[in-house]
């Protein structure tokens, strides 16, 4: 058997905007019309002509390989292609060019409102699904209660799916895509929908799907189940194909890609005559960069953070302190930090007029992730507000860290901090109970 499951050649799939598409109501449809091609066949088409001003290349001049066993992320922005792309590879839609050549059994978790027949109950989606995936009767019998187990739906097994919850589809769907034994699962954005003990459960079904040796591929915007399940990443932009290689600098890459456009990390604001401020002081810059970094670097969560304030003191006979203000995406005061919590004692003396830098220093294992807005207000003489500026530095915190076993979304809360702990075994407490094994003792510093 080849040692490649998936084979992408120059594929392009353009769509006529407004135009009525093609659509398949099911999966079920869309398979069944497709049947004979699900085990492997080859499909060349058109090359891609001109672009017209109606037309949209969803996907244009793709090319890739992927290896058996192996699991690789999709990542890139709204709209990049990456749903197209799977939609492509499970044969729900055809390419306008190019060739996708697949090596085993698909099975495809993509968008909720594909994958079953709204008029068939669980129990008949689920043999339907095994049948299409080639699987005999017997086969799938025996996988039967698994699924039912873990998309916890046993009450509703013979209810048509189409009375189900968003949250009861998605449960079945991801159980049968997982168990059924395709070769290679094509996941899409699974995510997205349910809560957090099923995505716990459903990444933990697709590593143990990867560790068997079947092929994965998952399209997310989670960074995070990405550099924990993949170990390659394919970074779709507008269709293309903008990098392919290890998961953590191509997620870097893309992470980076995205700041640029929304953020103001840097402020600068040259002549003295024009930058803002008022008679006592003057802005001159503010800055917020990763430690040892420049702005517009990418901080995540491990990341300490520096905020750079500079400002012309425009009175030699006023104390100024720089005070900053860090408000959520939700506009919540995180906290607030000013140089008058730890004179600096340069500043101690009466100071000289000039320029100045106050240089904050946020630890690592601090904020959450998120966007963050800064603002900046100079406080004359330990109690006077003197100066608050109007226009704020704003940066994005990325939760990009690697969890084993444990919640893959947002962390709660305005701040994350990590703070010590330690757990303490202190007597077995249960007066002739069980003895349960001592709690290790841990400290997360
Ligand atoms: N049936 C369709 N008809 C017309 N345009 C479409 C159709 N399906 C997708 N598109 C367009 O093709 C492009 C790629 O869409 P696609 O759904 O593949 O992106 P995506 O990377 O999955 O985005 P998201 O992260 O939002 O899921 C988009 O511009 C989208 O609007
Ligand atoms: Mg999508």
């Amino acid at each position: 058997m080849t040692a490649i499951a998936i084979r992408v050649e120059n594929l392009s799939k353009r769509y006529r905007i407004g135009a009525l598409q093609q659509r398949h109501d099911t999966l079920r449809d869309a398979l069944v019309s497709t049947f004979q091609r699900l085990t492997f066949q080859r499909s060349t088409f058109n090359a891609p002509t001109s672009q017209r001003s109606d037309e949209l290349w969803a996907l244009r001049d793709v090319s890739f390989e992927v290896k058996r066993g192996e699991v690789v992320g999709i990542i890139g922005r709204n709209g990049a292609g990456k749903s197209t792309l799977l939609k492509i590879l499970s044969r729900i839609t055809e390419p306008t060019s190019g060739r996708a050549e697949i090596h085993g059994r698909v099975g495809s978790l993509l968008e909720v409102g594909t994958g079953f027949h709204p008029e068939l109950t669980g129990r008949e989606n689920i043999y339907l699904n095994g049948a299409i995936l080639g699987m005999r009767r017997t086969e799938i019998e025996r996988k039967f209660d698994e699924i039912v187990a873990f998309a916890e739906i046993e009450r509703f097994l013979d209810t048509p799916v189409k009375r189900y919850s968003s949250g009861m589809y998605v449960r079945l769907a991801f159980a049968v895509a997982a168990h059924l034994e395709p070769e290679i699962l094509l996941v899409d954005e699974v995510l997205a929908v349910g809560d957090a003990q099923f995505q716990k459960k459903c990444l933990g079904k697709m590593g143990d799907v990867a560790k068997e040796g079947r092929t994965v591929l998952f399209a997310s915007h989670n960074m995070v189940a990405v550099q924990t399940l993949c170990q390659r990443v394919f970074w779709l932009d507008l269709g293309q194909m903008k990098a392919q290689g290890e998961v953590s600098p191509t997620v870097t890459a893309y992470l980076r890609s995205g700041l640029a456009e929304n953020e103001a990390t840097e402020r600068i604001w040259p002549q003295i005559e024009s930058a803002p401020g008022n008679d006592t002081v003057r802005l001159r810059r503010i800055a917020v960069m990763p430690v040892g970094g420049r702005p517009g670097d990418v901080i995540t969560m491990q990341t300490p953070v520096h905020i750079e304030v500079e400002y012309w003191n425009l009175s030699p006979t006023v104390h100024l302190h720089t005070e900053l203000y860090f408000y959520n995406d939700q506009g919540i005061l995180a906290f607030k930090a000013s140089t008058g919590y730890a004179p600096d004692p340069a500043l101690h003396v009466q100071p000289p007029a000039g320029l100045f830098r106050s240089t904050c220093y946020v630890p690592d294992n601090l904020l959450n992730s998120g966007a963050y807005r800064v603002d900046v207000h100079f406080v004359r003489d330990n109690a006077m507000a003197t100066y608050r500026h109007s226009e704020p530095i704003n940066f994005e915190v990325v939760d990009d860290h690697e969890r084993k076993f444990a919640w893959y979304g947002k962390e709660p809360g305005v701040l994350n901090p990590r703070l010590a702990w330690q757990t303490e075994y202190l007597d077995n407490g249960l007066a002739g109970n069980v003895c349960r094994t001592p709690v290790e003792v841990t400290d997360n510093r």
